[in-house]
């Protein structure tokens, strides 16, 4: 025999029930952002190496281990997109996008790619939607921003939603700051793990987010980033925090929140669930306000979010029952002759109605076939025997009543409309 062939290590197929959820929320999120004005953008899977290593920057986890990266036949150094606001970036400047509008509001939803160790919540390939708002520096711009994200959170039904907000500057106070961090951690630097102490050098505010308790003491006593901006900073801070208050958003200043990608400024946020254990960001986002410019653009300022899919199903603790299987008609064929029929008349009804109509495909028995019509919730069935077919007539059951009625052939339509 053969062996079987499985999926990779950190993917997973999506079947049956699960797969209606899936469109249910993605149809959710193409509604949603609807209602914000934010337009749809669709950017390759794939693309140039160099577009990741200059945005993400190298020292990231991203680009110094969990990129799919691989030279092609024609010797391009290529990467499967582990992220999308580097995408929309190019394709920003690329098609001139600043030109044709002041400011670009978009969004996606993408599969993304991450060699990174699998676990609950955590995949190698895994899906995003995010939205990515280019060209307005103003503070209502983060604002409307986060409360998107919280409120699409609230509209799907998560509770316990915990929204985390800091401000790392922009770049002149973060330099500053950097030296400040620098100096507490020196007398510290053999207390802490040796990824801290690569990142001691290369990017030090990263050492704030660690996850490791011994670090996390030390940390409790660093100076904070908030000391360190500058009086424009401050203020923007301010605003975005007053224009959360007057939605009712709560939100908790996080001095440590810093995020895991280098081009953010200014503000970044994660809004977090309880019910996802040791990944609990359903979303992460922040300005990026120098990364178009760093990208070979005209300068301008941006902010957007990206939120795993994946992970937004974990939380949502829907009912199982909600996304079966359903078919608002079954047809019920008993005899060869009754196929054709049967055939015509579900095609008749899908075109005509809209309603959605399954046939038996088995062969099966009267009984089985009703059972199977039970299984996929129909509200009616239509019954198609050799009486039926002499008499240009079917019996339609209303599922729930039991209520049989006789329906020429020529008025079935008429009868569901
Ligand atoms: P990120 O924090 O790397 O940010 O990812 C955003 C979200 O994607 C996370 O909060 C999480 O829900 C989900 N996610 C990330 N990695 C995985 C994984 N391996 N498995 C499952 N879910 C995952 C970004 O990607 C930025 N591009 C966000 C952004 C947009 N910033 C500005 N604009």
């Amino acid at each position: 025999m053969s062996e079987i062939i499985k999926n990779i290590k950190g993917t997973k197929d999506i079947l049956g029930n699960e797969s209606n959820l899936w469109q249910y929320i993605e149809s959710e999120i193409h509604s949603f952002m609807k209602l914000y004005g934010y337009d749809e953008i669709r950017t390759p899977k794939f693309e140039n190496s160099s577009l990741f290593n200059r945005s993400i920057g190298q020292d990231t986890d991203i680009v110094s281990k969990e990129m799919y990266s691989w030279k092609d036949q024609g010797g391009n150094n290529l990467t499967l997109k582990p992220e999308v606001t580097a995408s929309v970036v190019r394709a920003f400047i690329q098609h001139n996008l600043g030109k044709r509008n002041p400011l670009n509001k978009l969004y996606y939803i993408d599969s993304l790619f991450r060699r990174e160790r699998p676990q609950k919540g955590r995949y190698r390939q895994f899906e995003q939607f995010g939205v990515e708002a280019i060209g307005s520096e103003n503070p209502e711009q983060d604002a409307e921003i986060i409360s998107l994200a919280y409120n699409f959170y609230s509209k799907i039904g998560i509770k316990d939603l915990k929204l985390k907000i800091n401000s790392i500057g922009s770049k002149n106070s973060r330099e500053e700051y950097k030296k400040s961090l620098k100096s507490f951690l020196k007398p510290h630097l053999d207390k802490l793990t040796s990824v801290s102490q690569k990142r001691f050098n290369n990017n030090p505010l990263r050492i704030l987010d660690t996850k490791v308790q011994t670090e996390i003491e030390i940390i409790k006593k660093a100076p904070r980033i908030i000391d360190y901006l500058s009086q424009v900073d401050k203020k923007h801070f301010k605003k975005v925090l007053f224009y959360l208050d007057s939605m009712e958003i709560k939100y908790e200043i996080d001095h440590y929140l810093v995020r895991g990608l280098d081009y953010y400024c200014k503000t970044v946020f994660e809004i977090q669930s309880n019910d996802l254990g040791s990944q609990s960001a359903l979303c992460g986002g922040g300005r990026y306000d120098y990364l178009i410019e760093e990208l070979g653009g005209k300068k301008t300022p941006a902010i957007g979010f990206a939120a795993g899919i994946e992970r937004l199903i974990l939380a949502m603790n829907y009912d199982d029952n909600r996304f079966n299987k359903s078919t608002d008609i079954f047809i019920v064929t008993i005899g060869e002759d009754a196929i054709s029929m049967g055939l015509k008349i579900s095609d008749s009804i899908r075109l005509n109605t809209k309603l959605a109509v399954t046939c038996d495909m088995l062969r099966r028995s009267l009984k089985s076939q009703m059972k199977e019509a039970n299984k996929l919730n129909a509200k009616y069935s239509i019954i198609i025997g050799e009486d039926e077919l002499q008499a240009n007539k079917v019996i339609i059951k209303d599922m729930n009543s039991g209520v049989q009625k006789n329906v020429h052939f020529d008025k079935i339509n008429l009868f569901f409309k």
